[in-house]
């Protein structure tokens, strides 16, 4: 009998340590496993009930995400006045919605909020708004739109740019091709894609963060479309990639990685030259363009219309 016992002892003993053995192996290939996932962005504590958005109706061709300073108050004025300015009869709808953080100063919110009642075209994210949170910002608003949205195309692009409104929707619905896979915009040389590793640099990226010496090929910030499926696959991707601070780089990151390939444009200008007229015809997206210029470029756009029909149109990007 006793030796019953102490064999059946022993058979328990060997599958407790076996179990137990499984149990630990399991825990710890789940902690090893999870820095992959644990360090991507984690988008949801961004949406919170009592911020403002604006709404969005159905069959968009193109959404605008402008990033905006809360204090911005002149510039957001100026381009609802100008290439914000929404023609009643657009045959291929759009809308722009400007991307605002939280601010600390009570009476800039205040002043936010009666904007927003005023216009409804701020969309509000949870994140104190800071230049280093700027990625959470542009994360935020591509979120909204593909969640809530569901636009054809997607542009983001900064308050200090000028947008052609009166030819890019139509561009995209019409001359345009690539209805999935979108990535496009102005892109950088290598030399200038260096990873900025002087931590009292604004673009300042530690290894932790991001290690590899260079970026990938990226559209610069100042304005670059992605089609729906693509802002989708940013967004699944960004839960698994650590963040960076520079925005524009890290959607290169995600897009990279998820195999989007990304298309170069000359028709996305980093700067604010003496455009000719008929220039206007071409670009799409202008950078460094003052408050008082954006009525200036606006005039030119009207003007390019009549005045150079005999250009030929251009239609690649
Ligand atoms: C970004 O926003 C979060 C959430 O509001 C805040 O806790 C954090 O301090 C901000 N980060 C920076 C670098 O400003």
């Amino acid at each position: 009998m006793a030796h019953i016992r102490t064999w059946y002892l022993k058979v328990l003993l060997c599958v407790g340590t076996f179990l137990l053995f499984i149990l630990v192996w399991c825990h710890v290939t789940q902690l090893l496993g999870e820095p992959k996932g644990g360090l991507g962005l984690d988008l949801s504590p961004l949406f919170s009930g009592d911020l403002v958005q604006p709404s969005c109706p159905e069959g968009l061709v193109l959404l605008i995400l402008v990033t905006s300073h809360p204090a911005h108050t002149e510039q957001r004025k100026i381009i609802r006045k100008t290439w914000g300015a929404q023609s009643e009869m657009a045959a291929y709808p759009w809308q722009a919605v400007f991307l605002i953080g939280r601010t600390l100063d009570l009476e800039l919110d205040w002043h936010l909020h009666k904007e927003h009642v005023a216009n409804s075209d701020l969309l509000m994210g949870n994140y104190l708004d800071t230049y280093r949170n700027l990625t959470l910002k542009v994360m935020h608003g591509l979120k909204w739109a593909v969640d809530r949205c569901h636009p054809r195309y997607i542009l983001k692009t900064d308050d200090d740019c000028f947008v052609n409104t009166d030819r890019l929707p139509t561009f995209l619905a019409r001359t345009n091709r690539i209805r999935q896979g979108l990535y496009v915009g102005s892109t950088f040389s290598r030399e200038k894609r260096v990873v900025i590793r002087d931590p009292s640099s604004k673009w300042y990226v530690s290894k932790q963060n991001y290690d590899p010496d260079t970026y990938p090929p990226y559209a610069s910030g100042i304005g670059y479309i992605l089609s729906l499926d693509v802002a989708h696959t940013v967004l699944a991707t960004a839960q698994t990639t650590p963040s960076i601070p520079m925005e524009d780089a890290y959607v290169g990151i995600l897009a990279d990685r998820a195999g989007v390939k990304l298309l170069s444009s000359t028709r996305f200008a980093k700067h604010n030259l003496k455009w000719s007229i008929c220039n206007y015809r071409y670009l799409m997206v202008i950078h460094r363009v003052s408050p008082a210029e954006q009525e200036l470029a606006q005039g030119n756009v009207q003007l390019a219309n009549t005045d150079c029909t005999m250009n030929k149109e251009v239609k690649h990007w």
